[in-house]
C-alpha cells in the first residue's frame, strides 16, 4: 500500500524550461522526510517544451507528475485542473519561476491544522518584494485595494499566486469555480466564503529566467472579473462594461490632472476641467468600442454622440455634486458622500446614455 499523500503541490508551467528542474529540485528537498507529497506540473504545451523535461523527470521518480494540456491556455484553469487530478489531503499552488519562497511550504502545511486556506503572503510579517520599481509596486498596491474593497476579505494579500488549501475546501466549490485569468485564490475565496485562513509572510523573489506571462488585458481580466463578482448576480454586463470603463476615466482623469498641473504648471482649475473634458471623451470612445459595440457610432454621428455623451453626463456631474453636497448637509462622511453621489449618477449615465446616445431606434 501506498502512504497516502498529505499534500499535492500544483506546478503551473508555459515556457519554463529554465525554472522548472530547480523548483521541483527545491520542493523535492523542503518536503522530504517531513511530509508526504506529490508534485503535479501542468503545462499548457509549452512551445519551449517543458513537459519534455517534466516527463523525464517523471520517469525517475514517482511522485512527480505531468499533466500537459493540449490546446488549451490559462493559469487559473490549469491550477483547478491540477487541484481535480490531485489526491492529496491538502493541495497547493507554486509558481515555477522560483519567485515564491518553497521553503514555507511547510509552515503553510502545518498551518492547515488550524486554517482551511492558508497563503503565502508578501504583506504581513517576513513577508516583501524584492526589486519592484515604482509602477509595478503602485499598481500591485491599487490592484490589492480594489480586491479588498470588493470582496471584502480579510487577507493582506489577496492577489498572491502562492497558496495551500484542504481537499474539502476545494471539493466544495469544484463545480462552480469560473477558472478565468489569473486571480484563481480571489475566485476561491469568493465561492468559498472561508473564514479560517491564514497568511504566512515571504519574500517575493524577482524572476531571474523566463518572461512574465502578465499583460494589460490581465488587468482588465481582473478589474472584470472583480466588478462580475460583485455585481453579476443582479446587473447587467453591459453596466459592467460601463462601470469599467468609468474607472479606466478616473484613471485618465488624474494622470492628466496630475500631468498638467504638476509636470506643465497649469492653474489648478483649467487643469482640472481639462481633466474632466479628456476622461470624458476617453470615456466615450471606449463605451463607443467596447460598451456599446453593438450600437457603435461611426462619422458625423460619431461627433454628435459625443456631445450628446457630454450633455448626459454633465448632468450627471451635477447630480454627484448635489448629493454629495446633500449627504455631507446631514453628517454624512465626504468620501462616503461622494462615493454615493458618484454610484448614483454612473447609474444615471448608464441608463440615459443607453437611449440617449447608443439607442439604435433612433436611425
Ligand atoms: N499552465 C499554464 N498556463 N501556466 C501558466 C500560464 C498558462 O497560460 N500562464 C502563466 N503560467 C505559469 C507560469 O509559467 C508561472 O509558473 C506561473 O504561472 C506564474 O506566471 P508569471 O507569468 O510568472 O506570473 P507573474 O509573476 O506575473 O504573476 C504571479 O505573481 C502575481 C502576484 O504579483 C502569479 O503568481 C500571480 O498569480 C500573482 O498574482
Ligand atoms: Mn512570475
Amino acid at each position: 500500500m501506498d502512504m497516502p499523500i498529505e499534500l499535492s503541490v500544483i506546478i503551473p508551467t508555459y515556457n519554463e524550461k529554465s525554472n522548472i528542474s530547480v523548483i521541483i529540485e527545491r520542493i523535492i528537498k523542503t518536503l522530504e522526510g517531513k511530509i508526504t507529497f506529490e508534485i503535479i506540473v501542468v503545462d499548457d504545451d509549452s512551445p519551449d517544451q517543458t513537459w519534455g523535461l517534466v516527463k523525464k523527470i517523471s520517469t525517475a521518480d514517482s511522485r512527480i507528475h505531468l499533466l500537459r494540456r493540449i490546446g488549451r491556455r490559462g493559469l487559473s484553469s490549469a491550477v483547478v485542473e491540477g487541484f481535480s487530478a490531485a489526491r492529496g489531503a491538502t493541495l497547493a499552488v507554486i509558481d515555477a519561476d522560483l519567485q515564491h519562497d518553497e521553503r514555507i511550504l511547510p509552515d503553510m502545511y502545518a498551518a492547515s491544522s488550524e486554517a482551511n486556506l492558508v497563503v503565502g503572503s508578501r504583506k504581513v510579517e517576513g513577508g516583501k518584494i524584492e526589486n519592484w520599481n515604482l509602477i509595478r509596486r503602485w499598481v500591485s498596491n491599487i490592484a490589492t485595494l480594489l480586491a479588498k474593497i470588493f470582496l471584502v476579505t480579510p487577507l493582506k494579500d489577496p492577489m498572491s499566486g502562492f497558496f495551500l488549501l484542504k481537499r474539502e475546501t476545494f471539493s466544495r466549490i469544484e463545480s462552480e469555480i469560473n477558472p478565468r485569468g489569473f486571480k484563481i485564490l480571489l475566485e476561491i475565496l469568493y465561492r468559498s466564503k472561508e473564514k479560517k485562513i491564514k497568511e504566512i509572510g515571504y519574500t517575493f523573489r524577482p524572476r531571474v529566467a523566463g518572461v512574465s506571462k502578465l499583460s494589460t488585458s490581465t488587468i482588465f481580466d481582473f478589474l472584470y472579473s472583480l466588478l462580475e463578482m460583485r455585481f453579476g448576480r443582479w446587473i447587467s454586463l453591459r453596466f459592467l462594461k460601463y462601470a469599467l470603463v468609468g474607472v479606466s476615466g478616473v484613471g485618465v482623469n488624474l494622470a492628466s490632472l496630475w500631468l498638467l498641473h504638476e509636470k506643465f504648471q497649469v492653474d489648478a482649475s483649467l487643469s482640472l476641467s481639462t481633466a474632466i473634458f479628456l476622461s470624458m471623451l476617453s470615456n466615450f470612445f471606449l463605451n463607443n468600442q467596447f460598451t456599446f459595440r453593438d450600437y457603435a457610432l461611426e462619422a458625423q454621428a460619431l461627433w454628435v454622440g459625443f456631445f450628446r455623451f457630454f450633455l448626459v453626463c454633465s448632468v450627471g456631474a451635477l447630480i454627484n455634486y448635489a448629493l454629495t453636497q446633500f449627504l455631507m448637509g446631514r453628517g454624512g462622511n465626504l468620501y462616503l458622500a461622494d462615493l454615493v453621489g458618484i454610484s448614483v449618477a454612473t447609474v444615471w449615465n448608464y441608463i440615459v446614455n443607453q437611449h440617449v446616445t447608443w439607442s439604435s431606434d433612433r436611425g
